[in-house]
């Protein structure tokens, strides 16, 4: 226990949400972590995706369309952004409670000034039984081939490519800000001699869009190492007007490459995992599928979320994030928390969890506020 008197915090006015409440108050009874803290669903804190920057050059229509995110939006200024040290430190503390994998996003993670030197940072941190923790990246790879070597010098060892078709004038628009394919593909390539293969590639299918690209990134990846991954357009934040008839369901995507390659369906590497893994017949590759939409995946959901402002988000689809910064740099009201004190909060928030907005999509969930993936990472 802390000792000291219960004062509620202050929540920053978060624009980008309909509103945002701190439940966590840093006078949280104290009991040292554990290495396991479960949910009310049982379900326990395995992953933490941090989002670096709410920045991107990219205007993927899916996530940042241009007529919301123009020169008039209001991004986050740089003394609002968790600073690096604020970040190992409460990865350190994530890391306590059972935290095995850590995901750097964005926005574009790679726009965030020296990000090398975070990743050595957060290389450095143990899980409790010694081992390394598993740091990862998802980049929409536009700078990748200028920075890959640093980032696996500086300890990273895997990275996830967003890329949404091959077909140069659909990759054009469909990051609407007219960047040629190649430089992606380059991008790749340098990071995969840098000794960050093999690379998971993503791609966000959208129906009338970039469907017809589907084959042709199998086929392109087939037999280089890379697994592509075939992802639902989902209902994320409210900027891009997301409708259900523009999803195209995993099960179509599967059947459409059952029509060009023999697959065959391979367990998954690890509980939770959020893709449904085929390999191709003739051992030249993998591939995936995440059905986010099609077959929600919440039951086994292990992720937490680090806004770039310190808020912690427990589901993707959550209108409301809790104040991590205000705890760790304190207020008028409260000093800054003590270590112990930013684990209670964290233990606290995560035992209070019950998120699981893919299994409720619908009616009930649809009035709700939700947060930007360009403002909380993919
Ligand atoms: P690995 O660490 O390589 O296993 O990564 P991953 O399989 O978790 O995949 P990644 O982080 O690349 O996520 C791929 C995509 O799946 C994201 O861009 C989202 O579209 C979707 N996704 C990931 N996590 C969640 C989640 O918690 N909820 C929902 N609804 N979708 C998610
Ligand atoms: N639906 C599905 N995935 C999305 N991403 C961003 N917006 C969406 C969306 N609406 C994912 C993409 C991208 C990552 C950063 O976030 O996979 O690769
Ligand atoms: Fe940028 Fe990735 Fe969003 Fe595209 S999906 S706008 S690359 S953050
Ligand atoms: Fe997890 Fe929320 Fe996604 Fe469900 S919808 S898998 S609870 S992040």
């Amino acid at each position: 226990m802390t000792g000291r008197a219960f004062i509620p915090l202050i929540p920053l006015l978060n624009t980008r949400v309909a509103s945002s409440r701190a439940y966590a108050t840093g006078n949280e009874p104290h009991t040292p972590p554990t290495g396991h803290v479960a949910d009310k669903l049982g379900r326990p804190l395995r992953d933490l995706r941090i989002s670096v920057t709410d920045r991107c050059n990219f205007r993927c229509t899916y996530c940042m369309p241009k007529e919301v995110f123009d020169s008039g939006y209001r991004f986050l200024r740089h003394a609002d952004l968790l600073s690096f040290e604020e970040i190992a430190r409460l990865a350190r503390i994530f890391v306590s409670h059972g935290v095995e994998k850590i995901r750097l996003t964005g926005g574009e993670p790679l726009l965030r000034k020296d990000l090398h030197k975070l990743i050595a940072m957060l290389a450095s941190v143990k899980t409790r039984d010694g081992t390394d923790v598993d740091i990862a990246l998802t980049t929409n790879g536009s700078v990748l081939a200028r920075k890959a070597q640093q980032l696996a010098e500086a300890g990273l060892k895997r990275i996830t490519v967003s890329l949404d078709g091959l077909d140069d004038a659909i990759f054009r628009r469909m990051n609407d800000v007219d960047f040629p394919v190649r430089d992606v593909l380059n991008g790749i390539d340098v990071a995969a001699a840098a000794g960050l293969a093999p690379i998971k590639i993503n791609m966000v299918v959208k129906r009338g869009v970039n469907e017809h690209e589907v084959v042709a990134m199998a086929r392109h990846f087939r037999g280089t190492g890379h697994i592509v991954r075939f992802i639902e357009y989902m209902d994320v934040g409210t900027s891009n007007r997301w409708r259900m008839d523009e999803v195209v369901p995993s099960a179509e995507i599967v059947q459409l490459l059952a029509h060009h390659f023999d697959l065959d369906p391979v367990e998954p590497n690890y509980s939770g995992e959020v893709a449904e893994r085929w390999r191709h017949r003739d051992g030249s590759g993998e591939i995936g599928v995440i059905s986010s939409v099609s077959h929600a995946f919440c039951r086994a959901c292990t992720r937490a979320r680090l806004s770039t402002e310190g808020k912690l988000y427990l589901c993707l689809f959550a209108g409301l994030g809790h104040d991590l910064r205000t705890l760790l740099r304190g207020s008028e009201l409260q000093p800054a928390a003590t270590d112990s004190q930013l684990e209670a909060a964290i233990g606290h928030i995560w035992r209070a969890r019950d998120d699981r907005y893919s299994e409720l999509r619908g009616p009930l969930t649809a009035p709700m506020p939700k947060v930007e993936m360009s403002y909380i990472g993919g």
